[in-house]
């Protein structure tokens, strides 16, 4: 069983900092190349530069790209096939939530939003790598979507960037139906995790909710990319249209009556 990366080339959105990165980092100390896509070239270049000395070989490379951006998409196929002729591994990272408040309030513009970045851009970026590299290969393929616990629960002020995610999960098992046996599909749902997307939440309420949550802490992208190279590599050979939940337990915390 191989549980390396070796010979894999992976894409990763929302490459350029938090999950995305450390996902980038532990695929490329497996062994996999790696190509990153954000929309800023100056992060893009920093974080590949960084991973890329701390594995003491290049393996990381980058494309700028929007991934609602049609372009964007067919600027990382091209550059997947002119320079490894293809792409093995899917990680579609990248997300937006442009709105706090409640679902009945949400303007328009913040809704296309959400659902173009979360929900329509994963079923682009899947179909365009179907498309150009998976439908007419004998290699084996897997796409990996980055989902959240909050696809699978009712909270307060991201209502509908939730929505968004309980579609994404539902979209992961649609397309593991579909591409199979081919292209294996999962989804992981992080729960907090202490990035950038969610400082709001973990500068004011972290320590709260480190203390509620059964695995005491709340996440580190590395609790988040170790799951990813497990199902990138063999190990997971038999796995697809799951969704797993890596959380530190905050699905399972008991209700207190008192
Ligand atoms: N952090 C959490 O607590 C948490 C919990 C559950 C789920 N998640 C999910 O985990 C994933 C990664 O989030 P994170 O916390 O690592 O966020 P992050 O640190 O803010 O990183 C987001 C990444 O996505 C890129 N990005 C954002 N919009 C993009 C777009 N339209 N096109 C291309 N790239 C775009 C950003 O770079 P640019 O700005 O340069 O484009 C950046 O590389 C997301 O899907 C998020 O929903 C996070």
């Amino acid at each position: 069983m191989d549980v390396s990366l070796n010979n894999k080339v992976a894409v990763i959105t929302g490459g350029s900092r938090g999950i995305g990165e450390a996902i980038a980092e532990i695929f490329a100390q497996s062994g996999a190349t790696v190509v990153l896509v954000s929309r800023k070239p100056e992060n893009l270049v920093a974080t590949a530069k960084r991973i890329n000395e701390s594995v003491g070989v290049k393996r990381v490379g980058w494309v700028a790209a929007n991934v609602s951006d049609p372009m964007g998409l067919e600027q990382v196929i091209s550059y997947c096939k002119s320079e490894y002729g293809f792409a093995h591994i899917l990680v579609n990272g990248a997300a937006a939530n442009p709105y706090y408040g409640s679902t009945v309030d949400i303007e328009r513009s913040a809704v296309r939003k959400i659902l173009e970045v979360n929900l329509e851009a994963v079923q682009m970026w899947t179909s365009g790598f179907w498309s150009a590299y998976w439908k007419d290969s004998t290699e084996h393929a897997t796409c990996i979507n980055i989902a959240s616990i909050g696809g699978m629960i009712v909270e307060e002020g991201i209502g509908f960037y939730n929505v968004s995610k309980a579609g994404l999960i539902h979209l992961t098992r649609q397309l593991a139906n579909e591409l199979a046996p081919r292209v294996r599909v999962n989804s992981i749902s992080p729960g907090l995790v202490r990035t950038e997307f969610a400082r709001a939440l973990w500068e004011n309420w972290g320590d709260h909710l480190a203390n509620s949550l059964p695995l005491g802490r709340i996440g580190e992208p590395s609790d988040i990319s170790k799951v990813a190279l497990f199902l990138a590599c063999d190990l997971s050979g038999w796995m697809t249209g799951t969704n797993i939940v890596v959380d530190g337990g905050a699905l399972v915390r008991s209700t207190s009556f008192s």
